[in-house]
């Protein structure tokens, strides 16, 4: 009983820190990029460059983030997410990786 007690806490704490990593990347979305990419994700006018961020999965998102940072990746308007992109840290991609995910 108590081993299920001890599982049992094991797997709500790491429920936890993923909801409280998902919530991070919601606040720093909606501060720095939701502007540009709407607040869904979905916005494609002029500031997004017509980019569409909803529907694109973590992987993607973190591959691209990480391309911006390293001039792997980018279109005609790279200057702009290059810029975004030095601002953050690795853990701070994650957490918007993750969050744009699941928009
Ligand atoms: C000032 C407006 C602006 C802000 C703020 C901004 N972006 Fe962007 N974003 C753009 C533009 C413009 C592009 C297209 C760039 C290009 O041509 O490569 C883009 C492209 C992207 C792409 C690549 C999309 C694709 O499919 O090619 C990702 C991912 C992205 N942005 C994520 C973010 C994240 C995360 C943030 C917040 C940290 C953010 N952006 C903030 C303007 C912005």
């Amino acid at each position: 009983m108590k081993r299920l007690f001890i599982a049992f806490v094991i797997c709500l704490s790491f429920g936890l820190t993923f909801a409280f990593a998902g919530a991070e990347g919601e606040v720093l979305y909606n501060k720095k990029c939701a502007k540009c990419h709407g607040s869904d994700g979905a916005k494609t006018s002029g500031a997004s460059g017509g980019t569409m961020l909803k529907g694109q999965s973590n992987d993607d998102i973190k591959a691209k983030l990480k391309g911006y940072k390293d001039e792997s990746y980018g279109g005609k308007k790279k200057k702009t997410m290059q810029r975004m992109v030095k601002k953050l840290d690795d853990k701070q991609i994650r957490q918007l990786s993750r969050y744009i995910g699941s928009l």
